[in-house]
């Protein structure tokens, strides 16, 4: 937690860029987003060019097959920024050193396919471009394309993340990524570690526009005693999803509009429709109902604040510079890629020029 408050107290604003971006007929001007000190919105411009067409196009393809996909791309980088950061260690497959953060509860029903995507992508720019683009900024642009590709807003994302060497534990994890049955002020009080505020819960919680969850997520909303804050005949057609107390199915976060990146989601909470706790919840405390409505009603809103707290959010605790590693394989530390030993020289003079 230090680390991620170190990194945001050491924002740095880049004046000098006039940086705009479409977001629903709106724009967002990038000069006046603050950037952690190392990143840049032109970090790969000379060493790898094609890398955000690169990823868009790939990704088009995938959500033609499957726009559930999306979903499971936006999650991974939540749950790669809250712990430990964005640096990727939400990627690494287990090794000697014990369980990985993929071990970790809230990690379990992460779609296996998002991780195989990535990896596809570090493929794609690799062969393209080389060695210079870490996964951790792979993860970050396929997130924003994931939002972009749903029909949501469209944004730039600042680059030149490394990739970390060391995984979160299961209790780090458990620490950093709130439960699904989280009241709003747990949520305030966890976010408020990583300098994100009120606004910034309520958008980053509008994720839960597109996507599926467990009935493990909501079971307890519905049995032994049902929630009072369940709309009736929602809570009836969540019973026929899960019937029991141990049933493993799934359901959509936002039944208006479950594969579209919108703001149908807080009209959902208006109407008591949230399906966990922590998001219904956003519409009982005072102290974030307002800013639901104002979502509910101003779609363009929403993508304006989603888009200033996905840039916050991409930040946390990054690695820059000469920390880290650029992964050859994402879900592998270079030191523990057998292939890689012979063959690739220390990446640190590929990497761009801030
Ligand atoms: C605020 C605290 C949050 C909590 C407690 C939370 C909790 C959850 C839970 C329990 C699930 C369902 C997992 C399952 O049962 O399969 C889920 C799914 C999802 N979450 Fe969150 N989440 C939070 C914040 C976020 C944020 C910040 C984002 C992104 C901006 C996000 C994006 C998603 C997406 C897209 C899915 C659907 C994934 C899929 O369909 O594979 N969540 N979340």
């Amino acid at each position: 937690m230090a680390g991620a408050n170190a990194s945001f107290t050491s924002l740095l604003l880049i004046s000098s860029l006039l940086l705009a971006s479409h977001v629903s007929g709106l724009e967002v001007e990038y000069s006046s987003l603050p950037l952690v000190k190392g990143l840049s919105w032109k970090y790969y411009d000379s060493s790898c060019p094609k890398l955000e067409s690169i990823i868009r196009s790939h990704l088009k393809k995938v959500f033609k097959e499957n726009i559930g996909l999306a979903a499971a791309l936006l999650r991974l980088q939540f749950h790669d920024c809250f712990v430990q950061g964005c640096d990727a260690s939400l990627l690494l497959h287990g090794s000697t050193s014990g369980p990985t953060e993929q071990d970790a509860p809230p990690n379990l029903t992460l779609r296996p396919e998002g991780f195989e995507i990535i990896n596809d992508l570090r493929q794609l720019v690799h062969d393209n471009c080389g060695s210079v683009v870490s996964c951790a900024d792979i993860t970050a642009i396929a997130a924003r394309d994931s939002v972009f590709l749903s029909g949501g807003p469209d944004y730039n994302v600042p680059l030149g993340r490394r990739d970390g060497l060391t995984f979160a534990t299961r209790d780090a994890t458990l620490a950093n990524l709130p439960a699904p049955s989280s009241n709003t002020s747990v949520l305030l009080d966890s976010l408020a570690t990583k300098n994100l505020d009120a606004t910034d819960l309520v958008a980053l919680s509008g994720g839960h526009t597109i996507g599926l969850g467990h009935c493990a997520a909501f079971i307890e909303r519905l049995y032994p005693t049902q929630d009072p804050t369940l709309e009736k005949t929602y809570a009836k057609d969540l019973k026929q999803v899960c019937p029991t107390q141990d049933s493993n199915d799934t359901t959509v976060l936002d039944i208006r509009s479950p594969n579209k990146f919108d703001n149908k989601y807080y009209v959902d909470l208006m109407n008591r429709q949230g399906l966990f706790t922590s998001d219904q919840d956003l519409y009982t405390d005072s102290r974030t109902k307002d800013i639901v409505t104002r979502f509910a009603v101003d779609e363009d809103l929403f993508f304006e604040e989603f888009v200033k707290s996905m840039v916050k959010m991409g930040q946390l605790s990054v690695l820059t510079g000469k920390q880290g590693e650029i992964r050859a394989n994402c879900s592998v530390r270079n030191s523990d890629n057998i292939k890689l030993a012979s063959v690739v020289d220390d990446d640190d003079e590929s990497a761009s020029e801030l």
